[in-house]
């Protein structure tokens, strides 16, 4: 569809929703016809600002617009199933935010309903786009560092200022391992291509102590193929929001995070200075030393995400980040916690 205008829909006026909403506007393909929130006085303002015209507080009469062909969904985590759902039946593709839903049951749910559709379904997991972790993908993906055995990542994220009793990310089933873990956990599956067959982990709390759930987790994974994976979670840290990332291969080691304008490749050879890379020598007691690339800080990428949607949707391309690869993390995620909880080794169930 070479001349075709993907007319777009944004369920939520949000911070993050207007971070989509930019990657609709930048992108000639699309327009942004629509917008929606229950808050209607801010939806109304966001709409205005932008020079959008239609504006809902009822998602239901967004999705009856017939001009519209695709909706972004960045509500509260536990409105995805419904309105991804809703969406599918009224004939629109999907860019759902991040985590798929909290639950197993919701996840099938919305699994079955892109089963039935014959739109697009994708999952926001937006790491898949910070320019630093697809640096990454690229050299691991040309064998830069040669067979992955050690993938590392973490979820350092204070929410002191965002959780509190009654906002919908106090929900336990909202845990910080689902909710903002699952970008780890889906880091890692994505860096190593394969799902985590195994997983041990732990958990503490020792800061939001009226929680209803564990702020801070620590999981250890097996991946096929003898990789293996930790993965650290804390919504109560006191740092800086990081998701500092260490991947070891038997070549080579590469350290990356999302809020860092540079990766560093450490390899047993030495790359030339074709690759645009700034080279070290090999230091006094002939250590590995790493080469840095620069990239630029994009840790909530949703123009790329969207121009990636946008092509799947225009051009009829498969769907990466699928339904079943969003469900997946969440499998995951809920192992971790499940194996913090009993102490038991877990087996993450991906059948969906
Ligand atoms: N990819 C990322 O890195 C990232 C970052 C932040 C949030 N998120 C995800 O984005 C989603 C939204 O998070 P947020 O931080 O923007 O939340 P938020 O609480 O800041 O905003 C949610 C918005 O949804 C609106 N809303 C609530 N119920 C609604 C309804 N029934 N119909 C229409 N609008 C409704 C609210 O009025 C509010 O404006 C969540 O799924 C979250 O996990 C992803």
């Amino acid at each position: 569809m070479e001349n075709k205008i993907l007319n777009v829909g944004v369920i939520s006026c949000s911070g993050m929703a207007t971070g989509h909403m930019k990657g609709v506007i930048n992108n000639p393909r699309a327009k942004l016809v629509a917008v929606c929130d229950i808050d209607f006085e801010k939806a109304k303002k966001v709409a205005a600002e932008r020079g959008v015209e239609k504006v809902y507080a009822d998602y239901r009469e967004l999705l009856a617009q017939p001009e519209i062909d695709a909706v972004i969904i960045v509500t509260p985590d536990q409105l995805h199933r419904e309105m991804a759902v809703a969406a599918l039946e009224a004939g629109k593709h999907v860019l759902c935010e991040k985590p798929l839903a909290l639950t197993r049951e919701d996840c099938k749910a919305i699994a079955d309903a892109v089963k039935k559709s014959d739109k697009k379904f994708m999952v926001g997991q937006i790491c898949r786009f910070t320019p630093g972790f697809v640096a990454a993908k690229n050299f691991i993906d040309a064998g830069e560092i040669g067979e992955l055995m050690f993938v590392e990542s973490e979820y350092a994220h204070d929410y002191e200022n965002i959780l509190k009793p009654g906002v919908w990310r106090y929900d336990p089933l909202r845990n910080g391992v689902v909710g903002g873990g699952c970008h780890a956990v889906d880091l890692l599956r994505w860096i190593v291509g394969d799902d985590p067959i195994e997983i041990k982990a732990y958990s503490t709390k020792k800061i939001f102590k009226d929680l209803p759930y564990d702020d801070t987790h620590i999981a250890i994974m097996q991946f096929p193929n003898n990789v293996i994976g930790k993965v650290f979670v804390s919504i109560s840290c006191k740092r800086n929001y990081t998701m500092r990332s260490v991947f070891y291969g038997t070549k080579g080691t590469i350290i990356c995070d999302n809020t860092s304008g540079e990766i560093s490749v450490f390899r047993d050879t030495f790359p030339g200075l074709s690759e645009g890379g700034k080279i070290f020598e090999k230091n006094a007691l002939n250590c590995t030393v790493p080469v840095q690339y620069k990239v630029n800080i994009a840790n909530h990428n949703a123009v790329a995400e969207f121009e990636e949607f946008c092509r799947i949707v225009l051009d009829d391309l498969p769907v990466k980040t699928t339904v079943y690869e969003g469900a997946k993390t969440i499998a995951a995620c809920h192992a971790i916690v499940e194996a913090a909880e009993t102490g038991k080794t877990v087996v993450p169930d991906y059948n969906f």
